[in-house]
C-alpha cells in the first residue's frame, strides 16, 4: 500500500553521489529508486547507435516514439534495456558521457521522459534523482535535496566507478565534468537549479553513511510530523 509514503527528489551536478545515496535511501525505506540520468543516457545511446546527432532535432523527435526504455531493478543495481536490448554498461561509456547533455537540451525529448518519470511517481514511495526533479518533474515532492560537492571530489568519485580508467586522466575528467555542469546549468529548459524549498547538502566532507543518515532522518521527521 502507498499509505504514508512520500516522494523524495534528489538533484545536483554530476558525481555528487546522488545515485549511490538515492539507492541506499530507497533500500532503507523500502522505496523504489528511479535514476533519471539513466533515462537520458539510454536515449543518447539509442540515437547515437542510429547515427542521429543531437543537432538534428527533427530526426530525434521523429524517432522518439520508437524509443522504449526499461529500468529493471536487480540484485546488482538497476539494469537498463533500450528497445529490448541490454544497455546497462553501454550507457556509462565515455561516448555517451560526451553527448548526453546535448540530447538533454531537446525539449520534446525532455517532455517525453518527464511524463514517464511523473507516471512512475504517482504511487508514491519513490526516490528519484536527476537535475530537475525538485523544480520540474516532482515540484510537490515531500522531501527535496540539492546535493553538491567540489568538482575535484566529484571527479574523484566518478573516476573510481569508471570502467575506462586508462583512457582518461583526472584533469580531463574534471574538465569534462565542468563542461557538462555548465551545459546542464545554462540550458533553456529545466536547467540544473536548486528548488527554493530544497535542502542544500554539501557532501564534500561527508561520508556516504552520514549523507544517507541525514536524508533518511529528514524523511522520518516529515512523515512523523505531518
Ligand atoms: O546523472 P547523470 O550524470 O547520469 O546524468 C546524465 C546527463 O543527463 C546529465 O549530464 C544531464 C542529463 N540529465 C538531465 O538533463 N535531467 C535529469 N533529470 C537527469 C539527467
Amino acid at each position: 500500500s502507498s499509505y504514508g509514503k512520500i516522494n523524495i527528489a534528489i538533484d545536483g551536478p554530476a558525481g555528487a553521489g546522488k545515485s549511490t545515496i538515492a539507492r541506499r535511501v530507497a533500500g532503507l525505506l523500502s522505496y523504489v529508486y528511479v535514476d533519471t540520468g539513466a533515462m537520458y543516457r539510454a536515449a543518447t545511446w539509442y540515437f547515437n547507435q542510429l547515427g542521429i546527432e543531437p543537432e538534428d532535432e527533427e530526426k530525434v523527435l521523429q524517432t522518439l516514439p520508437n524509443l522504449v526504455i526499461e529500468l529493471i531493478p536487480g540484485e546488482n543495481g538497476q539494469r537498463v534495456r533500450v528497445n529490448g536490448q541490454e544497455a546497462t554498461e553501454e550507457i556509462r561509456s565515455l561516448a555517451v558521457n560526451a553527448k548526453v547533455s546535448r540530447y538533454a537540451q531537446i525539449e520534446g525529448l525532455r517532455n517525453r521522459l518527464v511524463s514517464l518519470q511523473r507516471q512512475m511517481a504517482l504511487r508514491k514511495g519513490i526516490v528519484m534523482d536527476g537535475r530537475d526533479i525538485g523544480t520540474t518533474v516532482l515540484p510537490d515532492a515531500e522531501v527535496k535535496i540539492f546535493m553538491t560537492a567540489s568538482v575535484e571530489e566529484r571527479a574523484r568519485r566518478r573516476y573510481k566507478e569508471m570502467k575506462e580508467q586508462n583512457q582518461i586522466t583526472m584533469e580531463q575528467l574534471i574538465a569534462d565534468m565542468s563542461e557538462r555542469d555548465r551545459l546542464d546549468q545554462e540550458r533553456e529548459i529545466s536547467p540544473l537549479r536548486q528548488a527554493e524549498d530544497a535542502v542544500l547538502l554539501d557532501t564534500t566532507n561527508m561520508t556516504l553513511e552520514e549523507v544517507v543518515e541525514s536524508i533518511v532522518s529528514m524523511c522520518r521527521t516529515f512523515v512523523r510530523e505531518r
